[in-house]
Order: C-alpha cells, then structure tokens, then sequence
C-alpha cells in the first residue's frame, strides 16, 4: 500500500523528491543514495500484486495460489521458453526447474548479487554517476576519512598495538580505504602497524581496488609469493573470501561500510497458517513471481530466533518480518575475532534499531525498478536490523561490548567533519567547494539541502539520520569514540549557504570540551590533507580555531600524549575529564582503578561524596547534569561524582544501581544514602542533611 502511495506521489516527479517523501513517510522504504534523474519512478507494482495475490491464497488455499506447482517446474514440451533469458535467469530457472520447487528470497538474492559468473557485483563497475548507485565514500573523500579518525582513535583505545588487522568488508572501488590511508599517513606508528585485509567477492572490484590504493606485487626474498603493497601508505594489502580466511592472532579493525544490506535476506508473511516464508517462483509465462511456501522451511529457525529477541508487541503489528541469518552468523564471527584478538568493528549501514518488515529493494542506474526484473542488472539491498546485530554480538561472547546505533549525522559531526569542511572549504575552487558542501549535506544532512539554488530536481538529499552507525569493540577497551559523547547535530540554516563562507560552528561544538577533544583529535589526525587536487586548507584557521575552543593541551599536538591523556584505557586523569562547566567541580571517571583510587583515599576522611550514575542515552540524566553541576559549585565540601554505567559497568553494579540517574552518597566507604530518579530539590535536600 505504501508502496502506492509513494507511486502515485512520485510519478512524473524527480527520483530524489519521492525518495525524500519517503523518508518522511516510511522507516522501510529505500534510502540508498540515487544519482538525480527527471523520469524516474518506483516501478514495484506487480510486485505488490504479487504479494496480495499470495496473500488471498493464503488464507484460501486452494483458490488463487496453487502451492502444488509441479506443473511449472517441469514444464510441458511445448512450453516456450525465452531464448534472450541472461545466463543469470537461465541458471536461476535452472535452480527452481531441477530443485523442483522455487527457492528463498534469500537464494535468489546471494545468486543475484554474488553468483561467481553473472552476479550483479562480480563483472563490473557498478558506482558512481555512471553506475548503479551511489555510496557515501564516492560522495566525499570526508567520509573515509572521518572513518580514519574512528579506527586510529581505537588503535590509541588498543593501547598502540604494533601489528593491527585492518579489514573492509566489501570495499567496492576501495575508495573509504585511499581515503583513510591517506587521512592518518602522517601518523607513522599507527599506519607502520596496518596489514589492510580487503574481503571481496568480485575479481574486477578486487582489481579496482588494487588499481585505486595504488598497490605494487614485491617480490619476498626466498618465498614464491608476492607481497601487495598499497604505495600511498607503504602498506601490506591482501584479499580473501571471507573474514574467516583473515589470520587471526592480531589485534583487528573491522570496517563495514554498506556491506551487511547486500547480505541475503528471508523474507516471511503473515498467513492464516502461520508465518509462511515468501519463495521465487517461475511463472507459466516464464516470469519470475512471488509465492509462499506451503510448509515450514529450515530459516524458520531463524525467524523463531529473532522474534525472541523481540517483545511481542513488536512482532504482533507486523504482517512482514525479514531476516538475515547470513548477518547473524558474520556478527558471530566478528565478535568471536574481537573477543580473542581485541580491536573493534564499525558497521554504518542504513536500516533500523529492530525487526525489519519489508524492505527489499532493487537500484538499476539511479532508480527503483521490479526486484524480479531481468535478475543481475540491479542492486538488491534491505534494510539492516541493527538489534538483530547487537543481540547476536553479545550471545556470542561476554567480553564484547556493543554501542549505536547512532546516525550517521551524531557519528561523523562528532568526529569533527564539520571542521573537515571548514578546513577544506576556504582556499577551493569554486567547484571543489560546490562538491564538497553538497557532499558534506549527503552525508550529515536530512531532506533535501537548505542552501540548494539550483534546480530541484538536483537538490542533494542528506542521509545524515537514514544511515546508522554501530560498533562492536572488546571490553577492555572501553567505549569507543564517538559513542560515548554522540551529539545532535544543530544545522544552522546559514551553514554553507555561500560560496566559499566558512561555516560559523560556534555554538554547536563550544559547551562541551570532550567533543572539542575528539574534533582536535580529527583536526590532529587530519591536518592540511585534502586530496592532491584539492589545495592545503590554511594553518592559521585551525590555529584560530583551536583557540577559539581553548583546550588547554594546545601544545600536545602530537598525536601519542594526546590522544593517550583523552583516550587512553585505565588512564584518563579524573581532573581532565571533569564536566564541562568552567565552574564545575564534577569529577567524572572513565577507569576503574582510578575511581578505586579515589574511593579507597575518600575511605579515609569524613568526606561526603555523591555518585551521580548517569548513562549518555538517558534524557533525565541530561537534565539533572548541570543541576548536579550547579550543586558541586554550591557545596564544595562535597566531592561530586559523575560514572557513567555504560562505561564503568562494574562500579554501577557495585552499587546496585537500576535506574538512571541514580545518585548515591557515600561517607567513609560506605553508603548513606541515595536518590533514585531525577529529583532535584530531594536531592539538594539530601546534600544539605549529609554535609
Ligand atoms: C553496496 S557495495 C558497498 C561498497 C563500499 N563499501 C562502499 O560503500 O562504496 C557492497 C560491496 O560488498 C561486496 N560484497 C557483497 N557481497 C559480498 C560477499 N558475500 N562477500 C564478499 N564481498 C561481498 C560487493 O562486491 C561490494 O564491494
């Protein structure tokens, strides 16, 4: 139905408009990002159909659905059969003619994308304007190398290890990878320890990919094999099948960017038997359709699976449910490597934070055409089910920890990337700065570009809240950046409105010194690096900016003490860490040994502390933090105590705590007194009774 709607409302409109009303109308409906075109449409009718018709059988098995298709499957002589068929939908037929029954949306989709001869990805080129479809890496250099930012601020979390894994899943033309080395290649120690592990299915992506990272075959003395080096950052490079053939028994970085939506979904509807799975099927005319299976089929397993993860409410208002069990099992893997080996892995992606109900969707050059049409010629993509990823990340093993999703618009603003634009914009040509304000809107962006003067149908549409962002990083590591201080992006509607203009931040980034350490990080990271057609943006604006944001460790440019004092594991320097207000005397503490520390000295005097436990997810924690604030400027005889539960999970324990925000005081090592809830003047009240 909703498919019509968004139909009827888009014909004859630009591809880019209906897909911003669908945006604004559906979670499930398409936001991978479309190049403009002035014709196009969402041709899914006879899908819909389809659908309804197998619907009706359903519930009257034996009227319109005949479940008993042994007739189609071995046609008669006579039967034509078209000879122009592709060796795709010869071999797909093939498949549904000799297994005797069609197959799962799910076979259907991994043959279609991945079949080693004919699969959508494995014998082409398929991004760009010229391609298919667009990704957010081929949009702006920004993209990977905020991502850049993200794995070296993990690295520095990983303690600097020596010899880091950094793997991408389904790199396509490898354009996140140049772009990340690119970004930290100044940073020796960090990019000295990379071996860049590259999984890819498609022999002629894999040689793009080899062609773009600018990699030359070394000779190894002794050995027969050859060493693949990407000459950008003199680093080793390989390619596999599959994460499983990635040698273990290092420290990895995963990085999976658009690459769990091409994995195979089962697509289920609700019948009046039950859930019944949707199957392809060959129609008597020789088409492709759609039909339910008659009885349970083994992904049903799956199904059951992830509806226990689910509340029942949730599950009840759907009539669709899709899962992926292929995404269940690489989630496995990936926690099973950081677990034993440590590192992390990012997922941006977009989907949503539970089940995902009907999302399937086929791209052929920008536009939205019949998933069962002319198979290998199309994208086919779904939704990824973030929860799903979560659930099965933390089944497999205790010592992972999962944060996200956020958007992709809190992920990359709070790495800064609105300082990348304004590093880069003020000394490009007019065109580079076209490129690259359209391309900061698509990435962090929602609708259709304020600042937009040409024509509508051009208009870039922001994907900034569509793609989310997940990671799964071993425990010991703490929390990842920029999970724990992810912030709303505020657009100013001036923001990049001229050519040229400098975007005026002040006040989105300046009450919050945390945020301003991680962008220094960016800034740090990133330095004067834009690509080499793009000129150096200009040393006295960062400069200026750094003052602007008076962080006191302005000195430590260097990376290592720098990031060490923000970042590192076990050792960040309550003092340093405190909140954000200059009067403030909140000490907040990201390490168990020196919250330990400090409780252990406290145990000694009369001292009143009070422990705000406060989770970053949690809006009442939000507004009673500058109320907490305001009390620790009042009462100075008291040490306040900021934890965040997520962070030192244990000490929350401890305590007991259930709720947030949960404030505990303590005297003498032991407890007195607590407050559960954000109870201002209860809590003012207690403080005055304690003191
Ligand atoms: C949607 S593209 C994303 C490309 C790239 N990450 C980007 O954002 O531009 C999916 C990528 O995953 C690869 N791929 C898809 N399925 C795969 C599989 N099962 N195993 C390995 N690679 C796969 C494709 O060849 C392609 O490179």
């Amino acid at each position: 139905m909703l498919r019509r709607v968004l139909q009827r409302a888009s014909t004859g409109r630009h591809i880019a408009k209906s897909y911003y009303l669908a945006s604004h109308l559906s979670p499930s409906l398409p936001p991978k990002c479309l190049f403009s075109s002035s014709s196009s449409q969402i041709p899914n009718s006879s899908f819909v159909e389809q659908l309804e018709d197998a619907n009706k059988a359903t519930s009257q098995p034996t009227a319109t659905l005949s479940i008993d298709r042994s007739g189609l499957h071995t046609p008669p002589e006579h039967s034509h059969e078209s000879t122009s068929d592709s060796e795709l939908v010869k071999h797909l037929k093939g498949i549904i003619k000799f297994r005797g029954g069609p197959i799962s949306v799910a076979e259907y989709m991994e043959e279609v994308l991945t079949n080693p001869k004919a699969g959508f990805y494995i014998n082409r080129d398929v991004f760009g304007a010229e391609g298919d479809f667009i990704t957010s890496p081929e949009v702006s250099q920004m993209f990977g190398e905020m991502v850049g930012v993200w794995a070296m601020c993990l690295w520095e979390q990983m303690g600097q290890p020596k010899k880091v894994n950094l793997v991408e899943l389904g790199p396509g033309r490898g354009t996140l990878m140049v772009d990340l080395l690119r970004g930290v290649s100044k940073f020796k120690n960090f990019i000295e320890s990379l071996h860049v592990h590259l999984v890819e299915c498609s022999p002629t992506l894999q040689k793009l990919q080899h062609e773009n990272l600018k990699c030359v075959d070394e000779d190894i003395t002794d050995q027969v094999d050859k060493r693949t080096v990407s000459t950008l950052a003199q680093t080793p490079v390989s390619w596999h099948a599959a994460l499983e053939q990635v040698p273990s028994g290092v420290p990895t970085i995963i990085i999976a960017h658009e690459f769990y939506d091409a994995l195979p979904v089962h697509q289920f509807q609700r019948a009046s038997r039950g859930w019944s799975e949707k199957m392809v099927d060959v129609a008597e005319d020789s088409t492709f359709r759609f039909v339910l299976s008659p009885q349970p089929t083994p992904a049903t397993l799956y199904l059951a699976k992830r509806c226990k993860w689910a509340s029942t409410e949730e599950v009840t208002k759907l009539d669709q449910i899709e899962v992926c069990p292929k995404a269940m099992e690489l989630t496995q893997t990936i926690a099973d490597r950081i677990s034993s080996d440590g590192g992390g892995a990012l997922i941006i992606d977009y989907g949503m934070n539970g089940i995902v109900s009907d999302s399937l969707q086929a791209i052929r050059k920008h536009k939205f055409v019949n998933i069962l049409d002319d198979p290998g010629s199309a994208d086919l993509s779904a939704y990824v089910d973030f929860a799903s990823i979560r659930h099965s990340a933390e089944e497999v093993s205790g010592d992972v920890a999962v944060y996200g999703p956020i958007t992709q618009s809190q992920f990359l603003g709070s790495l800064g990337i609105n300082f990348r634009v304004d590093a880069l914009l003020p000394n490009c040509t007019d065109e580079q700065a076209e490129s690259l304000r359209t391309g900061y809107w698509r990435l962090v962006g929602e609708g259709e570009a304020p600042f937009w003067e040409g024509p509508d149908e051009e208009a870039p549409i922001g994907m900034g809240t569509r793609y989310l962002a997940m990671a799964i990083v071993n425990k010991k590591q703490g929390v990842p950046v920029p999970f724990q201080l992810a912030i709303d992006i505020v657009f100013e509607p001036t923001l990049l409105v001229t050519k040229k203009q400098v975007a005026t931040l002040e006040g989105v980034y300046n009450n919050n010194k945390h945020i301003n350490a991680v962008v220094l990080i960016s800034i740090n990271i990133l330095g004067s690096q834009p690509k080499p057609s793009a000129p150096d943006f200009d040393q006295p604006r960062l400069v200026e900016t750094l003052h602007q944001f008076s962080v006191e460790e302005e000195e430590e440019e260097k990376m290592g003490g720098f990031l060490s004092s923000l970042l590192g594991p076990g050792e960040a320097n309550a003092d340093d860490s405190s909140s954000s207000s200059d009067q403030s005397s909140v000490l907040a503490f990201h390490s168990t040994a020196r919250w330990q520390l400090h409780f252990n000295e406290a145990k000694e005097s009369n001292k009143l502390i009070v422990i705000d436990f406060t989770a970053t997810w949690c809006g009442p924690c939000k507004m009673m933090a500058p109320i907490f604030s305001a009390l620790s400027t009042k009462f100075t005889a008291a040490d306040f105590v900021k934890i965040d539960v997520d962070e030192l999970s244990e000490v929350a324990q401890e305590f007991g705590v259930q709720a947030m925000p949960t404030f505990v005081f303590v005297k003498k090592g032991k407890e007195v007194d607590r407050v559960v809830g954000a109870k201002k003047d209860e809590l003012e009240k207690k403080v005055q009774k304690h003191l």
